[in-house]
């Protein structure tokens, strides 16, 4: 493996200095990664966080390595293009990982397969890349591969989705968004919502459309939106299958339970594009949602298109995943360039949005 020892200082110096500007008052994804293993505090409504959700790309260290004439290559396997979040993630990395900014990016699209990112690992070791960047399909079945990455002296980063592996030294670092507690959010959200709709004592049916079976977003909003039904006995969640984190796939999905069910008041959809496929489910059902309508419909991620559904009244709220990865995994690289421990799980603070704020100018701002 290529080692970029000569510009170590330098970049260690750089770094250093790059985390030192970060605006204070900044919403929390546009900071350095937190720097912790404890998951970050409550979700704040977004006014109480800057609107923009742009990571200010890493233009500052890996320059010295472009400088040097040493790319670093990275190879990232990437999920896929299912949604507008992976269209997004997919940008931060290529506008991070350029040649002006000193890397080689070796990019695989998996089609959310996880055959095909295990052969794209396979792949990047036998290019022997410097670094191998994995958002995982889908939590388990990653020990033989990266065992391979490991004897191959290469180290691996996890970004977005996790991986459950029994040893965690097959992978440096994972960066990505607290699933669980966007889900709690979520809940608690509908929980007050409900509530000043004087509808708190109502007995509630739902649905949920769940993104891909067993991948970290999946696991995690689902797991973080069953604490809270556990909260509330008057919640009765009727049917949960997968919309594979689609558009097309959420609106087949949402069709087939206003087949079977004609008292749907909330759909949770693990994604918005998920949420966009539901509602164009809901309106050809004869249906109405949002603020004014029959169904509540709730999403994650916040994309900017989820804002547009919002400020057109048929979302009511969307609960923030922050793609913008690409430099927070390019900090990673150069700390380990520089020798430097990091964080091995760093999760990254995230907002919601509902029709009760002004989100055109939230919207204006949007970087996603
Ligand atoms: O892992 C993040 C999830 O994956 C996002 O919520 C979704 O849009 C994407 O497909």
């Amino acid at each position: 493996m290529k080692r970029k020892v000569l510009s170590a200082l330098l970049i260690a110096a750089m770094t250093m200095a790059t985390v030192g500007c970060g605006g204070g008052q900044q919403a929390a994804d546009t900071q350095a990664p937190a720097e912790t293993e404890a998951p970050a505090e409550d979700a704040a409504p977004a006014e109480d966080a800057a609107a923009n959700d742009e990571a200010a790309p890493t233009d500052e260290a890996p320059a010295d390595s472009a400088a040097s004439g040493e790319l670093i290559t990275v190879g990232y396997a990437q999920v896929g293009a299912e949604s507008d979040w992976r269209t997004a993630n997919t940008e931060s990395f290529k506008s991070t990982f350029t040649e002006e900014n000193g890397y080689k990016l070796i990019f695989d699209d998996a089609q959310q397969k996880q055959e095909n990112q295990i052969k794209a690992i396979r792949s990047f070791i036998q290019q022997e890349v410097d670094y191998i960047v994995v958002a995982p399909v889908v939590e388990t079945g990653w020990e033989t591969v990266l065992e391979e990455a490991k004897e191959a002296g290469i180290p691996v980063i996890l970004s977005d989705r996790m991986m459950d592996v029994s040893d965690d030294t097959l992978y440096e670092a994972w960066v990505g968004g607290n699933f669980v507690k966007e889900g709690e959010t979520c809940g608690d959200w509908l929980a007050t919502y409900l509530e000043e709709q004087g509808r708190g004592e109502e007995e509630i049916n739902m649905v949920t459309i769940q993104g891909t079976i067993g991948a970290s977003a999946q696991v995690g909003r689902t797991e973080g939106m069953a604490n809270k039904l556990a909260e509330h006995s008057n919640w009765k969640m009727l049917d949960m299958q997968s919309g594979e984190f689609t558009q097309a796939k959420g609106q087949e999905v949402m069709e087939s339970f206003l087949k079977s069910y004609d008292d749907i008041d909330v759909v949770i959809c693990e994604n918005d594009n998920e949420a966009f496929g539901a509602i164009d489910a809901i309106k050809a059902a004869g249906k109405t949602c949002g603020p004014d309508g029959d169904i509540i419909v709730v999403s994650f991620d916040s994309v900017k298109a989820a804002f547009e559904s919002m400020i057109a009244g048929d979302l009511n709220a969307t609960f923030e995943c922050n793609p913008l990865h690409g430099p927070r995994v390019a900090e990673i690289i150069q700390k380990l360039e520089a020798g430097e421990t990091v964080d091995k799980i760093q999760y990254v603070d995230e907002a919601y949005f509902d029709t009760s704020m002004d989100l055109e100018s939230i919207l204006a701002e949007r970087a996603y």
